[in-house]
């Protein structure tokens, strides 16, 4: 069990890591939700794009960044990447066991989910790595609160996103995906990549201007709800004014 035994501990960083930018997202949202914490944020760029890397690849890339975050003294490592979360989760927390808390961005929206769409049919967007990983559907049927998912793979996203940023590019590539058969007729769409919040008012757009209710979900904020409540369970909320982002 991780205790905190001093205003030291509380004041460790929060080690934050993504592929790239995408994980900005998450980092945000926990600067919002408690500006008081260090943080140490890691993106990947040499390996980007992570979803289109192997299983063992991603695995690997994750388990040297969440060394680095250890070699930082972190108290917390936030998997602020699905593609990550999804291969890599578990291998990373048997690995940092008790030095660090670690989160992932799919439990705490799967929970969130399980409460507010129960009986809904919902689109779920992702890397093609997550979607092969199934990881969402097989949690989706544990929690049987009779929600479908339809999950499709938008292969070139993330990559683009990473490339252009919020660029008007980003239109037609959306357009391109949502138009999709598959992703007709749902309640909500899933943004199951930290990448795509980036572009989130296109997602919104493209729904207004065919006249349809989606809500549009990402993991930004409940992920951060979660952090809080981990460090608040562990004593290890730092209560001074101090923060420090470094970017590597
Ligand atoms: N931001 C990532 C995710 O949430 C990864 C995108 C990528 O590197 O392919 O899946």
């Amino acid at each position: 069990m991780i205790v905190a035994n001093s205003l030291c501990d509380a004041a460790r960083p929060i080690g934050i890591f993504d592929s790239g930018i995408g994980g900005l997202t998450i980092t945000k949202a926990i600067i919002d939700c408690l500006p008081h914490e260090n943080i140490i944020y890691f993106g990947d760029t040499a390996h980007h794009p992570y979803g289109e890397k192997s299983s063992h690849a991603i695995q690997q890339y994750a388990l040297q960044i969440a060394n680095f975050m250890l070699s930082k003294n972190c108290k917390m490592i936030v998997i602020a990447c699905n593609t990550a979360s999804a291969l890599a989760y578990s291998l990373v927390a048997a690995h940092v066991a008790n030095q660090a808390i670690v989160i992932n961005v799919i439990d705490p929206l799967i929970t969130w989910l399980s409460k507010h769409y129960q009986q809904q049919h919902l689109g779920l967007i992702a890397t093609k790595q997550t979607v092969a990983s199934r990881v969402y559907q097989e949690k989706i049927n544990n929690a049987n609160v009779g929600i479908s998912l339809c999950v499709c793979a938008t292969n070139l996203l993330a990559a683009a996103i990473e490339e252009f940023g919020d660029h008007d590019i980003l239109t037609s590539l959306l357009e391109l995906y949502l138009t999709q058969s598959s992703l007709q007729n749902i309640h909500a769409l899933i943004l199951a990549c930290t990448h795509y919040p980036i572009i989130k008012k296109r997602f919104v757009t493209f729904y207004q201007t065919q006249q349809q209710e989606v809500d549009i979900i990402d993991a930004s904020a409940i992920t951060a709800i979660t952090v809080k409540q981990q460090l608040t369970a562990y004593n290890l909320l730092n209560k001074q004014r101090c923060i420090a982002v470094k970017h590597f």
